[in-house]
This record gives structure tokens, sequence and C-alpha cells, in this order.
């Protein structure tokens, strides 16, 4: 059994002492949804510190456990606090709660996150439901010895972000009146936001928008088989493309200034999948 597989197993016995909660969807928090978890109607939460071996986000603002329960009558499990490869942990702990998540039963799961624009068409305050991604600028979580017992060795990622769930949540947009585009994210390791000229280099090969985590996490989900959609909160046009320097602060204000509608738009979109 690989070593990965090994401490996801004693992770999930951990939270199984806590929680016995089968949920069927999970969903990860990115800014602006911090809170989101406050609104739903909680049986159960688990730190991430009380889970062995388990990373522990550095990020201010990031909360940092499982929260168990109900999205209207959805069982759901919700990160609240992610890992991300900028912290420096191997990409195996960086992807290893949306696995353990995967492992708790959830068979779908929503990626959310801030991002920034590559795309002159986009504005801070859009939303982005992601059509593919670009990881190729950080290693593969893939890496290693394969984990047999969760997926194959080359895992098909023609549709990472399921189709079906695109067409539910497009349609969920339209009826709350919220602006949805479509388009590629990209991951770049952080934590410096690009250059200018590195923006140009990730809209030449096909992104729309920039961010530092979700594709890595999105490829260890669709190795496990989970059903995946994935929305960025445009936060700020990528550097260059303005001409006020990016600053993280301005970042957060923004996605908490659009976090109601984020938080009816994943709403929906977690009762109608
Ligand atoms: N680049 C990378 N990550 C980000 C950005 C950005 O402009 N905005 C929010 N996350």
């Amino acid at each position: 059994m690989s070593k990965i597989y090994e401490k996801l197993t004693s992770c999930l016995e951990s939270v199984r002492k806590v929680s016995d909660f089968q949920p069927e969807t999970a969903l990860v928090l990115g800014s602006g949804l911090g809170d989101y978890a406050d609104d739903i109607r909680i049986e159960a939460a688990v730190d991430y510190s009380q889970i062995e071996g388990f990373p522990r986000s550095t990020v201010a603002g990031h909360k940092g456990r499982f929260v168990f329960g109900y999205v209207r009558e959805v069982p759901v499990v919700i990160m609240q606090g992610r890992v991300h490869y900028y912290e420096g942990y191997p990409m195996a702990d960086v992807v290893l709660p949306v696995r353990l998540m995967g492992m708790l039963g959830a068979k779908k799961l929503i990626l959310t996150n801030a991002a920034g624009a590559a795309n002159y068409d986009y504005r801070p305050g859009d939303f982005m439901l992601i059509k593919d991604h670009i990881a190729s600028s950080v290693p593969s979580p893939l890496i290693g010895q394969n984990i047999d017992e969760l997926g194959v060795r080359f895992p098909d990622m023609s549709e990472v972000y399921s189709s079906r769930m695109r067409r539910i949540a497009r349609a969920a947009a339209e009826e709350l009146g919220i602006t949805l585009r479509e388009g590629v994210y990209m991951q770049l390791t952080g934590p410096a936001y690009e250059t200018p000229a590195e923006v140009n280099m990730c809209r030449v090969l096909g992104a729309d928008s920039l961010g530092m985590s979700t594709a890595c996490e999105a490829m260890a989900a669709r190795h496990m088989g989970m059903e995946i959609c994935g929305i960025s909160c445009i936060t700020n046009l990528a550097a260059g493309m303005s001409v006020e320097p990016l600053d993280h602060r301005e970042v957060q204000e923004m996605a908490d200034r659009v976090s109601e509608q984020f938080k009816a738009l994943v709403t929906e979109v977690i009762c109608r999948i």
C-alpha cells in the first residue's frame, strides 16, 4: 500500500471517530465563501488539528475544518480552508483533504476560488465557470507510486469539469440573474502574483483566469472518479492589465463584495446537481 494511501486511511479513521456522516457532495470554499458553512444546518465539524498528520492552512482568513451538514436537503462535507502548494506542502498533502472527502463518500465535488482575469473581456466581480484547466506549471498530484485503491495510473483528463454540471450551473446562474462566464483556469504556483509578461504568456496559452489552487485538487478528484464543478470569482484583472498594482487585501475585498451572489449560486448548484 502506498504511504500516501496509508496516511489517507488513518486520516479517515480520525474523522470517523468524530462523525459517521455520509456526504453526497463535497465543497471547497475559496475566498469570499469562507463563512458559507455558517449558514447551513451543521451536523458535525472536525478541525484539521484533530486529524493526525493533516496539513494546516497557514493563510490568514482561512479556517481549517471540515463541516458536515445539509444544504437544504443535500448532505454535504465542506472544506473550510484549503491548503496551497505555495505554503510549502508536498502536492500529495495539498490534495489530501479533497481525496479524503472522496473517501468519506462524496461522489460530487464543487471547487471554488478567487482568480485573476487574463481575459480582457472579464471584469472584477464576474464569476467564471471552469470549462477546463492548465496545470502544467505545477507538479502533478499524481506523481509517485499510483494509488491503485483510488484510480488508474494514467487517468483520462478530457472532461475534468463535468459538462452535465456546467449545464446545470449555467441555468442556475441565469435564473438568479448572475453573469457567469465560462473559460479556462490556469494554476500557477504563487505566492507572488504573476508578472505582466507571464500573464501575457498564460493568455497566449489559452488561459482566461489565473489562480494558485484548484487544478491540482480537480486532478486528484478526477483520478478517483469524482464528478467536478469549478467556479472562480474573478477578483481582479491580472498583473499588467490595469495600472493598479495587485494587493491581496483588494482581492479579498472584491471576493467579499460579491459573496452573497457567490453563495446563492453555489447553493443552487449543490441542490440541482
Ligand atoms: N493571479 C493569481 N492568483 C490570483 C489572482 C491573480 O491575479 N487573483 C486572485 N488569485
